[in-house]
């Protein structure tokens, strides 16, 4: 299955998307994906495919819509039933934010490179990108403004990352951010 097509598809359905999950982001995640699936011997077009398609149904950005657009993606290009059902899998799983070891590597490749792209200077500008998408300040010192979600949230990815190129990534991205986070607390006195 063409992953250009995948793309396209992204495209015309993320092109505008103001909240982080664009298609610069889909690009990104299937780049640092395939970077990852280098060192195991995997499904690389299906770690392309559910990277790049792996937003198309983001409840953040189209509501309950289930996979209402993957399923038609898959539909037009004549995707077998068992192809798209794992493709499903590994999207639904992205959404826990969980340490599993029974799913498969491909998903926690897709997992890993999903989250690679909320850290470092990229997660910065989607997490204030996401915050005023979504009505949120920058910074309140409240924990509903976007400053607080790396608390909150990023500053733990790393832990659920065990491919080794994602978490020495992760490791660096994070790093970059504590020191960015630490600049804008002391600017903020
Ligand atoms: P993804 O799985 O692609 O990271 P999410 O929908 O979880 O997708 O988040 C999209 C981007 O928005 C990420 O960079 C994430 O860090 C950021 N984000 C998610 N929730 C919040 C929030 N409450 N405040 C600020 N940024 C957020
Ligand atoms: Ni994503």
């Amino acid at each position: 299955m063409g992953i250009k097509k995948a793309e396209s598809y992204v495209q015309s359905l993320l092109c505008h998307d103001a909240s982080g999950h664009d298609y610069g982001h889909c690009i990104r995640v299937k780049n640092l994906a395939l970077k990852i699936a280098e060192s195991y011997d995997c499904d690389k077009n299906l770690v392309a495919l559910a990277s790049v398609l792996h937003d198309v149904d983001d409840e953040k950005v189209f509501g309950h819509v289930g996979h209402k657009h993957l399923v038609e993606f898959c539909r037009k290009n004549n995707l077998d039933a068992e192809y798209q059902n794992i493709i499903i899998s590994i999207i639904d799983f992205l959404s826990l934010d969980l340490k599993d070891d029974t799913v498969s590597i491909e998903t926690h490749i897709v997992q890993h490179a999903d989250n690679l792209d909320a850290l470092g200077a990229v997660g910065i500008a989607r997490m204030f990108a996401f915050g005023g998408a979504n009505g949120k300040v920058v910074y309140d010192g409240t924990s509903t403004d976007s400053f607080s979600h790396y608390y909150q949230r990023l500053e733990k990815l790393p832990n659920l990352m065990n491919t080794p190129f994602a978490k020495d990534v992760a490791k660096k991205r994070i790093k970059f951010m504590q020191n960015f986070m630490a600049q804008f607390k002391k600017e903020t006195l």
